[in-house]
């Protein structure tokens, strides 16, 4: 099976050449560029921006990291060169550097990394390493983050393009949930209940920024992966009145449905509104306060593509991410987080068709690895995660170079006392049990 950018590559070759559409679509012919010219096009408009893919209908904060140029020189070499180029300089390198690759990572950056994972795995990975002076993290922003939290003073953790960022993380920013956060306390006041459990806990999903995480610690609460988020919450429940989850409002209705909080004690906030659109009572009501934030790669799996799976392969096994809507969780077959869905994969004893509802790159790697299984995406258009597909390989070629010459460029650096308090939140989240 080709790679997501070899298909991306001939769609829009042959669309350019037939002047109309052919078999398979992608969501945007400008996959097909090198990531370079949105780097330049960002420059040029003086904002940042997602480039294509599924978050590039999204807003991109001001705050968001930027690109500079990548120098000339890779941008010009072809695949070969790059391959050539980027083993050598990993052979140099030895164990001084690791290379870590997320998942949904395309296959043309993943065939170097040292070890695949989800962002969690990862950043425990580099913990493997401590003799590594470096470590590439092939994923998005937070998760670079993740890494240097979690890992040596000394290691210095890399970026290779800085603009791949996760436009969920970004739609939580640290003003406005301190904002949301003292017009709560303003509602709720301080003062715990009868039975210690204080007015509101702030649950963090993974995909947030280390500042929120660092808030999260602060202020008595926790993070979850899509792994724990049950076992997260209910740590929450037993801590306090209700949850403020941010930033996936998906994950967070998925999870606390399934622990029996009706829908609507779930009301959402959103950032822009005042009391983020609710009244007071709705809110003294609440169990969970959804943070308005989605994924915009989940959000394009929806109910008819499950219905269509199911008719044209009866018995299809349905299984999707809890970043997901709700609709489409409740129809699939098991909902999970990407290790989930590999190890469900894995534990199919029988020759299985699989229907996935989640990142491209990732169901096509499945498929490739399974060929005893039918694997496909329930998004028939291919549409990767914008921000992770701006790591091409002449992003990594260009900063294990220069880390052969001795410089370190994107590196991503968390300040000392968001760090400490970052900490304390996953070191609260390692120590829930079911
Ligand atoms: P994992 O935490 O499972 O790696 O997922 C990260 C992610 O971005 C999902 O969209
Ligand atoms: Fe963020 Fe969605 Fe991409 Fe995951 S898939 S990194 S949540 S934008």
């Amino acid at each position: 099976m080709s790679s997501v950018n070899t298909a991306i590559q001939l769609i829009t070759r042959e669309e350019a050449e037939k002047g109309r559409s052919v078999a398979g679509s992608t969501c945007s012919p400008a996959l097909a560029k090198g990531p370079w010219e949105y780097d330049l096009a960002e420059s040029l408009a003086g904002v940042p921006a997602y480039g294509p893919g599924a978050s590039s209908g999204d807003d991109a904060p001001r705050s968001t990291p930027r690109q500079g140029q990548l120098p000339e020189e890779y941008k010009l070499a072809g695949d070969a060169e790059l391959d050539a180029r980027i083993r050598a300089a990993k052979k140099k390198l030895g164990s001084r550097a690791v290379i870590l690759g997320h998942f949904y990572q395309r296959d043309e950056v993943v065939q170097y990394a040292d070890f695949v994972g989800d962002s969690f795995q990862l950043a425990n990975a580099a913990l493997t390493r401590p003799d590594a002076e470096a470590i590439i993290f092939c994923g998005v922003h937070f998760m670079a983050e993740t890494a240097d939290i979690l890992s040596a003073p000394e290691q210095a953790v890399i970026l290779p393009n800085l603009a791949a960022g996760c436009s969920m993380a970004d739609m939580a920013g640290e003003d406005s949930v301190e904002e949301c956060w003292e017009q709560l306390e303003e509602i709720f006041g301080t003062e715990p209940d009868d039975a210690g459990r204080v007015p509101v806990i702030p649950v963090t999903y993974m995909n947030s920024s280390a500042a929120l995480k660092a808030f999260c610690g602060r202020n008595g609460g926790i993070v979850c992966t899509s792994s724990n988020a049950k076992t997260v919450l209910e740590w929450a429940f037993e801590r306090g009145q209700r949850v403020l989850f941010f930033p996936d409002q998906h994950l967070g209705r998925n999870t606390a449905k399934a622990l029996g909080v009706p829908l609507e004690q779930m009301p959402m906030w959103n950032p822009r509104k005042e009391l983020g659109g609710n009244d007071e009572q709705t809110l003294l009501d609440s169990r969970v306060i959804l943070w308005h934030g989605f994924c915009s790669v989940h959000k394009r799996f929806n109910v008819a593509q499950i219905e269509k799976a199911r008719a044209d392969f009866p018995g299809v096994n349905v299984i999707v991410h809890p970043e997901c809507p709700m609709e489409v969780v409740d129809a699939a077959d098991g909902a999970g987080s990407t290790d989930f869905i590999k190890k469900a994969i894995a534990a199919a004893t029988e020759p299985t068709t699989f229907a996935i509802g989640t990142e491209i790159n990732m169901v096509n790697r499945l498929a490739a690895e399974n060929p005893q299984h039918t694997i496909f995406c329930l998004d028939p258009v291919i549409c990767p995660c914008s921000t992770m597909y701006r790591i091409h390989p002449g992003y990594l070629a260009w900063v294990l170079e220069e880390l052969v010459e001795g410089r370190i460029v994107n590196r991503i650096t968390v300040d000392d006392t968001v760090q400490a308090n970052a900490k304390i939140a996953l070191e609260r989240m390692l120590a829930a049990r079911p």
